[in-house]
C-alpha cells in the first residue's frame, strides 16, 4: 500500500486529495493545525491524522517522526498555503514573513 503526506488538509484542494487517495485505496496522512475539528476524515480506515502548522518548526519534526514512525512515504502534497491579495503598499512586514514562512518555507 503506498502512503501520501498532505499539508493543509482541512479544507479545499489537501481535504479532497485526502478523500480521493484513500477512496482508491492509499495510506494517507492527513496533516492540519486543528485535527481535534475534523470528523469525517477521522472516520475513514486509510486516514491517519495528525497536527501540523507548517510555520511551526517543533511540529514539524514531530509530524514527520510520527509519519516514518508509521512506515515509508511515497508522496509529499505540499498543499497548506494561502494567498494574500491587495497592493504591496497595504501589506505589513508581518503579513509578507507569516506568507512565506507558510507558502515556501514550510515545505
Ligand atoms: N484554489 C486555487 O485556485 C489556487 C490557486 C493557486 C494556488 N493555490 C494554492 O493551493 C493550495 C490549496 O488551495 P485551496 O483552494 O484548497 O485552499 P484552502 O481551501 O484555503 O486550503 C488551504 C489549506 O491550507 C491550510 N493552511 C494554511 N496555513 C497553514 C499553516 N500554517 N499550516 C498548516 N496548514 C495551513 C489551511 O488550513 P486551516 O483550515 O487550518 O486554515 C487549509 O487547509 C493553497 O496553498 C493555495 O494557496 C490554490
Amino acid at each position: 500500500m503506498k502512503t501520501i503526506f498532505i499539508t493543509g488538509a482541512s479544507t479545499g484542494l489537501g481535504r479532497a486529495t485526502a478523500l480521493l487517495f484513500a477512496k482508491n485505496g492509499w495510506k494517507v496522512i492527513a496533516t492540519m493545525r486543528t485535527p481535534e475539528k475534523e470528523t469525517e476524515l477521522a472516520g475513514e480506515a486509510n486516514i491517519t491524522l495528525l497536527a501540523l502548522d507548517v510555520t511551526n518548526k517543533e511540529q514539524i519534526a514531530e509530524a514527520a517522526a510520527k509519519a516514518l514512525e508509521m512506515g515509508d512515504v511515497d508522496v509529499v502534497f505540499n498543499n497548506a498555503g494561502y494567498g494574500l491579495v491587495g497592493p504591496l503598499e497595504g501589506i505589513s512586514d508581518e503579513q509578507l514573513v507569516r506568507q512565506l514562512n507558510t507558502n515556501l518555507l514550510g515545505v
